[in-house]
């Protein structure tokens, strides 16, 4: 059930640098030949898990970006500017989001992804990942008040959540929704437009989340689909600041990302609870960022939290 959210749980003990086990994680991560070698076993990890899942990582990712690097220059706007927190670490990649391989790896981790959360089930990638996205958008549903006639999709990566975002959206209105999908990597909206490739996203946009330079109340749904966990906190309040802009009124954002209240994700154990943190810088901003708090003060009102799955929680609210 949807319910009001009077306070934000605390972050995990894993993620606290206030907590010994916090602490501890963060002084093993500090050492920077250890670091590295957690970064890469973390990376291994991840893909000899997926391939036995049944996701063909390593080919995927050679057929991906075949198939993109033409459109890179396509995918690029010159005028666009990179915030320094968004050239950081990320996912055990050096250049982070900012890299071919992220970006001809981004839908393998997202599959992978979706089947960590039901691993005691023995589901296909694309399964999981329809199920996933299935409760996202079961979680927005009754926040909207009418018609949905255009969404935005930030932080849409290669698009994968933002052809979900459109196939649900379709067949609520029985009709064409115009969908947009914007990103700071230009490499995954290349690989974004490979996935697309009858051009049933209206506008791939290389922006920042911050400052799309799109016009103000002109949509009426935005998600952030696992994105505010990559942001640090004054970077969340700008992110939710433009949304506020960009929505009409009574327009909706719903974010998606790990629920603090998740047992799951609190009792993680501690060697994947390191792995994890050396490929995620911001973890602790986004755990210790009282979210239904910075969308009141972003504009934003109704406010509503849902579990959307054993790790996930959705953030609703009305512009
Ligand atoms: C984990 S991925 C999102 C996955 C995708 N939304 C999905 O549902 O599968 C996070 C994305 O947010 C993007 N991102 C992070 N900070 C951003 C910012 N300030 N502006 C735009 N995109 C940003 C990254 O480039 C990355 O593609």
């Amino acid at each position: 059930m949807a319910q009001a959210q009077p306070a934000a749980a605390p972050p995990p003990n894993w993620v606290a640098s206030r907590h010994p086990l916090g602490w501890l994680i963060d002084r093993l991560l500090a050492v920077e030949p250890l670091r590295l070698l957690l970064f890469l076993q973390a990376r291994q990890l991840i893909i000899r898990t997926a391939e036995r899942r049944g996701i063909a990582w390593r080919a995927r990712r050679e057929e991906l970006l075949q198939q993109a690097e033409p459109l890179l220059a396509r995918s690029t706007d010159a005028a666009t500017d990179t915030p320094p927190y968004y050239r950081a670490r990320f996912h055990a990649y050096q250049q982070g989001n900012l890299c071919w391989q992220a970006a001809g790896e981004a839908e393998q981790a997202t599959d992978a992804m979706a089947l960590r959360v039901w691993p005691e089930e023995s589901l296909q990638p694309q399964q999981a990942q329809a199920r996933l996205r299935a409760a996202i958008f079961a979680a927005i549903e009754p926040s909207l008040s009418g018609p949905v006639h255009s969404a935005l999709d930030i932080g849409c990566s290669v698009g994968v959540g933002t052809l979900a975002l459109k196939d649900w959206l379709e067949r609520r209105e029985g009709t064409d929704v115009a969908v947009d999908g914007l990103d700071l990597s230009p490499q995954m909206l290349a690989v974004a437009r490979v996935r697309d490739p009858e051009g049933r996203i209206r506008r791939w946009h290389h922006a920042a989340a911050e400052a799309t330079g799109l016009p103000a109340a002109s949509i009426d749904l935005i998600t952030l689909q696992f994105v505010c966990h990559e942001l640090p906190a004054e970077a969340t309040r700008a992110v939710l600041r433009e949304a506020a802009r960009l929505l009409r009124p009574g327009g909706v954002v719903a974010l998606v990302d790990q629920d603090p209240d998740s047992d799951v994700i609190r009792r993680l154990p501690a060697p994947i609870a390191t792995l994890l943190k050396s490929t995620e810088p911001y973890l602790e901003a986004y755990f210790s960022l009282d979210l239904p708090e910075a969308l009141e003060q972003a504009g934003f009102k109704e406010v509503l939290s849902q579990a959307c799955d054993p790790r996930h929680r959705v953030l609703v609210a009305v512009r």
